[in-house]
């Protein structure tokens, strides 16, 4: 890797400044999305004058009739976040602010917006055009027709060059997925269309490439002679809350496995890109989805195990059971817990077994990366039992940073040897300001930059896996083990390593 691309990965990509003018139409502009993560995000941009001085963002939504209560809403949610709103900062994004009251459903309200439209661009050039869907997924498809229905996407603009940004899920499983991409890519083109998976935009999922191929330690050690395993968790202590319909279809599978936890193991497993481009780095992600989508799923199943929370007490709080959750039905069979094993059939990582895991109302909310080195080498020191494998730890959430675990000799004594854990956390010494994550993706999204987002290719694949994955967990001879809320997930998933002579390092 030369000196330019290191210069470029170290570098705060957000300290970029953005120039010309652009529109963003947030659909869902009034919703939970808007208020907490990307509302947030525009202030932060706005008070690192990141943003030029002119730019149109444009919330859409029914809730409110006017631009005034809107951004009453808007100063509100921002004020509960904050310790105060700088009044400089809320001034500049205020006057950039715009609520156009909108019924997905109401083709009038398409052809007001093509007016205001065409009214905004004979003052001002738009140099980019970005439509933000923070809407329920059954909006995406019918809204993108209605734009190009009623031809929103040229007006003032240049033909066909909108951008198109897609929160998750990108549908329920590889058919629906299909259809909804064959609907968008009709209208937008496929290097416009950004495809959201927020845990991308956490700081240590980036430094994933960075820790691994900047560090010859690291880089020379990265394949199945020295790595004795992998395993990538992502434990949540909340329940559903109030999204139980929408969790009960999905369950932890398709949650947290189709996207983030594939996504992580494809930056943690995959060869490394010719240069940093999205597209390079995108196929080498594919590489590793592709060979996940042809695992026989029947050689792992028993590698899986399911779990499902049920009632428990906390000190005084008692916590419901899943299956008495808000809009989940009382006999749901829904996994909220998998842990499971896998192996990726290649050369790089042949023999080295890879462990995942997520689930809700676990004990600790938790997200991490741990990658152990083989301790079964031949030296002086490898019959001491007090020498322990080498474990780099890659902490995502709730604090990020990177630790690892060496043997020393203890000072002072007579050969005895100690791990000691060498320990990086931003959170902890704040060496950088870690930016909200819609932070950053709103900056790339607005200076084109895709690699944080997910390509088709990589959605694909990992329903290709997933529907599979899915299909065997549904199997009823799968058992369903229950746990209680708020401990550390089913006995079972202890013993998946327990039978390998490994334990979880979350
Ligand atoms: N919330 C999060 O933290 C989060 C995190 C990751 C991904 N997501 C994804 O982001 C998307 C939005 O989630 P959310 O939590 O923000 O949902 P939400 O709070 O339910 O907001 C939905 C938005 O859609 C608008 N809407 C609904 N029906 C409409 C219609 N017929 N015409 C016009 N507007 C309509 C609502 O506007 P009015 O109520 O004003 O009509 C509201 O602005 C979903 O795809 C979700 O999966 C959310």
């Amino acid at each position: 890797m030369n000196t330019k691309t290191l210069e470029r990965l170290y570098n705060n990509p957000h300290e970029k400044n953005i120039d010309g003018n652009f529109q963003f139409i947030l659909f869902g502009g009034t919703g939970d999305l808007a208020h907490n993560k990307i509302m947030p995000a525009f202030y932060n941009l706005v008070e690192k004058d990141i943003l030029p001085q002119h730019f149109t963002l444009l919330a859409t939504g029914r809730r409110y009739s006017s631009k005034k209560e809107y951004l009453d809403a808007i100063y509100d949610s921002l004020n509960s976040k904050k310790k105060e709103v700088d009044n400089r900062v809320w001034q500049v994004l205020s006057d950039n602010i715009e609520y156009f009251e909108l019924n997905f459903k109401d083709d009038n309200d398409f052809m007001k917006l093509k007016k205001y439209f065409a009214d905004q661009s004979k003052n001002n050039k738009i140099y980019n055009r970005i439509f933000y869907m923070a809407t329920a997924p059954e909006f995406f498809g019918e809204i993108a027709e209605k734009l190009k229905k009623f031809d929103l996407l040229n007006v003032g603009f240049e033909d066909n060059d909108s951008k198109l940004v897609i929160e998750k899920p990108f549908g329920h499983d590889l058919k629906s997925a299909e259809k909804l991409n064959n609907t968008l890519t009709n209208i937008f083109q496929e290097k416009n269309i950004y495809r959201i998976d927020h845990y991308l935009g956490k700081e240590m999922i980036q430094n994933i490439m960075v820790i691994r191929l900047s560090n010859p330690i690291f880089r020379s050690l990265w394949n199945t002679g020295e790595i004795d395993n992998i395993q990538i968790y992502i434990n949540e202590s909340e329940g559903v809350k109030d999204r139980g319909k929408y969790y009960d279809d999905a369950g932890v599978i398709k949650d947290m496995f189709q996207n983030h936890m594939l996504q992580i193991l494809s930056l943690i497993t995959m060869e490394e890109p010719d240069d940093l481009s999205s597209k390079s780095i995108s196929t080498r992600k594919v590489e590793v989805l592709k060979e996940l989508s042809k695992i026989d799923i029947e050689s792992i199943d028993e590698h899986i195990v399911r779990g499902q929370y049920i009632f428990n007490k906390y000190g005084d709080d008692e916590i419901k059971a899943y299956q008495d959750e808000k809009n989940i039905p009382d006999d749901s069979e829904t996994a909220t817990f998998i842990a499971l094993k896998l192996f990726l059939d290649n050369e790089r990582w042949n023999d080295v077994p890879i462990y995942l895991k997520s689930g809700k109302r676990l004990k600790k909310k938790e997200a991490g990366i741990a990658v152990e080195f083989n301790h079964d080498f031949h030296n002086s020191y490898s019959e001491n039992s007090e020498v322990q494998s080498n474990l780099l730890k890659i902490m995502i959430q709730p604090d990020e940073g990177v630790s690892l675990r060496f043997n020393t000799r203890k000072p002072g004594s007579n050969n005895k040897i100690v791990p000691v854990e060498m320990e990086f956390c931003h959170s902890a010494h704040q060496l950088f300001n870690s930016p909200e994550n819609y932070e950053g993706l709103i900056h790339d999204m607005i200076e084109g930059d895709k690699t944080l987002f997910t390509s088709w290719e990589e959605v694909y694949y990992s329903w290709k896996f997933i529907d599979k994955f899915q299909t065997k967990c549904n199997n009823e001879d799968l058992k369903l083990y229950k746990y209680p809320a708020l401990s550390k997930g089913p006995e079972a998933a202890d013993e998946l390593l327990k039978n390998d002579d490994r334990i979880w390092w979350d």
